[in-house]
């Protein structure tokens, strides 16, 4: 298949062009690299033996989404393309939702305008909010969200849904994603957050490059094995994997999935914190602070759905999780340059 990939320069975009390359997939880049860097491109180029085709646009700019799809012909479209930090949504509802909504909306008028019937949508564990009990199901549906970017998408995932059912032909598979980690094993690809990380394994990466003095564990009352948040942590690679099945799937029915994608276990803040002291081979100091508002005890995936309809599983545990990530960290201390 010949596919768009919007956001593909940036940490789960860049993974899947990869998987998708090494399946047999063409692709095609779209991202305006707010939050990712050109250089991408030929990493992805030397993992693969090809360097994707790539427009610098924005999802905003209605002209330039047109004149892309003007010049290629798509199967299918993968959106990454979004800002995904919860703090910054807070105090910038704007933003967000002209990003992740105005974006995706033009992006949505273009795949109906040029025929193209397949997509696959990035989003997220947050839209079950703190309605449900771990395992999340899909058949629980979406909850309330607490955050301007949880909220956009929730939103999104309405308006596929809502465009399928008017579209005949078309296909959506909505991918909620639980915490995705890791980096590629080859070093040449991984996460590189701006200023100091929000998420957990970025900030203990820097602890461990001696940059970060020590981890702030946000609470350790919860009601969870040894009291700390206890999420369900999935190697970027692995999930890569799931969009390759999950544009394949698509390509193959119609109508709109809900899938999670999640390895189906959670494990504490303290007990991620142990897997990396493993990996790098250092004791990471940590101190106990409040917990962050937001944030709920428990959150891991029922996978069923995703085996069934996909045929996926994660091969990945915590400890090649936090290795790879320490490997990505040790051989691009500056990022990706
Ligand atoms: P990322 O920031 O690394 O990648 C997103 C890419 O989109 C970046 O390269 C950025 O430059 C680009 N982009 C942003 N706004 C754009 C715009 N207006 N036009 C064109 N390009 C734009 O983030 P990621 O972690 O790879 O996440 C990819 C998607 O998955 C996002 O939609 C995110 O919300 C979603 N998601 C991420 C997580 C996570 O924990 N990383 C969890 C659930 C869902
Ligand atoms: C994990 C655990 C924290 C940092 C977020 C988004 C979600 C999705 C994935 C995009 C929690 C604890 C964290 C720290 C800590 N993104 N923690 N000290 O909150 O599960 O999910 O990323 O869709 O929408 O909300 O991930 O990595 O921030 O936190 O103790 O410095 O680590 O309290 O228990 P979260 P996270």
């Amino acid at each position: 298949m010949n596919i768009l990939v919007t956001g593909g320069t940036g940490f789960i975009g860049s993974h899947t062009c990869v998987e998708l390359l090494n399946n047999g997939h063409q692709v095609v880049i779209l991202d305006n690299l707010y939050n990712s860097n050109i250089h991408v491109l030929e990493r992805i180029g030397k993992l693969t033996g090809v360097t994707p085709k790539f427009y610098e646009t924005d999802i905003r700019d209605k002209e330039g989404l047109k004149k892309v799809f003007e010049e290629n012909r798509f199967d299918a479209c993968i959106h990454f393309a979004g800002l995904k930090a919860v703090g910054e949504s807070v105090s910038k509802p704007l933003f967000y939702y002209q990003n992740n909504i105005e974006g995706s909306l033009n992006l949505y008028e273009c795949l109906i305008a040029y025929g193209v019937k397949n997509i696959v949508f990035s989003s997220s564990a947050t839209v079950y909010g703190d309605n449900f009990e771990a395992p999340f199901k899909e058949e629980y549906g979406r909850g309330t969200t607490t955050n301007p970017y949880g909220s956009t998408k929730l939103m999104n995932e309405i308006i596929i849904e809502d465009l399928c059912k008017a579209n005949e032909g078309m296909s959506a598979v909505l991918l909620r994603y639980f915490n995705p980690i890791g980096a590629h094993e080859s070093g040449l690809l991984g996460e590189v957050p701006n200023g100091i990380p929000n998420n957990l394994v970025p900030y203990i990466a820097r602890v461990a490059e001696g940059k970060l003095d020590r981890l702030n564990v946000f609470g350790d009352d919860y009601d969870t094995v040894d009291g700390t948040g206890v999420r369900d942590y999935i190697h970027v690679v692995d999930l890569a994997r799931a969009h390759v099945k999950a544009v394949e799937y698509a390509d193959k029915h119609t109508g709109c999935e809900v899938i999670n994608v999640g390895s189906g276990k959670g494990y504490s803040v303290l007990e991620v914190l142990h897997a990396y002291e493993k990996a790098c081979g250092k004791t990471l100091p940590y101190v106990v602070a409040p917990r962050r508002p937001g944030d709920i005890a428990t959150s891991y995936a029922a996978t069923d759905k995703a085996k069934e309809l996909l045929g996926f599983e994660t091969e990945y545990d915590i400890e090649k999780m936090c290795a790879d990530s320490y490997h990505f960290s040790v051989m691009n201390p500056n990022g990706i340059e």
